[in-house]
């Protein structure tokens, strides 16, 4: 059995936890696609390098959560042939055996157009910084900033903008609970398996 789930939106939007409980609950593999971004960013040398090397080791690396980890991959998934060199690996993974849940900014445009069922997770910037700063610390005020920068860098760029895709359910989370999110996500993708 083949199912793709893809899961978008901008920074802590709640991508993370909704797809964990997806694939928990379906017995998906799950792939964060920001910690493919995430480990480019922080390899140092030349980032298209990184990309097309990236291992194992890079993926394990414990610094890959932290603010500059975040702004370094929003950075590096600006240049097209850095996006190039993930793509196979990417859709490899949504299309193994057993079903797969991908999270990111262009699973369902451009990465799975196919997916049988696509999510756009999103919530106001400040509900976002506050996630984040309840996850990282620091001060919230330039969390928020962080988190502002961050968006605009991914939906203005030219190679694959974060956007929800035409047939995406959009979820905002600003209202909406995480559990009562993970419920809708659920509940669609139940309805598709049938
Ligand atoms: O966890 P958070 O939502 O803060 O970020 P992330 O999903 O780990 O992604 C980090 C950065 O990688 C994003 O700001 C994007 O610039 C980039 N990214 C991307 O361009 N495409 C993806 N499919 C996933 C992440």
């Amino acid at each position: 059995m083949r199912f793709t789930v893809a899961i978008d939106g901008p920074a802590a939007a709640g991508k993370g936890t909704i797809s964990r409980a997806v694939a928990a609950r379906f017995g998906f593999a799950h792939l964060d696609t920001g910690a493919l971004y995430r480990a480019v960013g922080v390899k140092g040398g030349d980032p298209v390098v990184a990309a097309q090397t990236l291992g194992p080791q890079d993926l394990a690396r414990e610094d890959l959560r932290t603010g500059a980890a975040g702004q370094a991959a929003s950075k590096v998934a600006a240049i097209p042939e850095v996006r190039a060199a993930l793509v196979q690996f990417q859709r490899e993974f949504a299309r193994r055996e057993g079903g797969a849940v991908l999270d990111g900014r262009d699973i369902g445009t451009v990465i799975c157009p196919d997916a049988e069922v696509k999510l756009f997770v999103t919530a106001s910037p400040e509900v976002r910084a506050h996630r984040r700063w309840l996850e990282l610390g620091g001060d919230e005020r330039e969390v928020l900033a962080d988190v502002r920068e961050r968006d605009a860098r991914d939906m203005n760029r030219a190679d694959a903008p974060l956007r929800p895709a035409e047939d995406a359910l959009v979820l905002d989370t600003s209202e909406m609970g995480v559990d009562a999110a993970v419920q809708a996500a659920c509940d669609l993708i139940a309805a598709r398996r049938r």
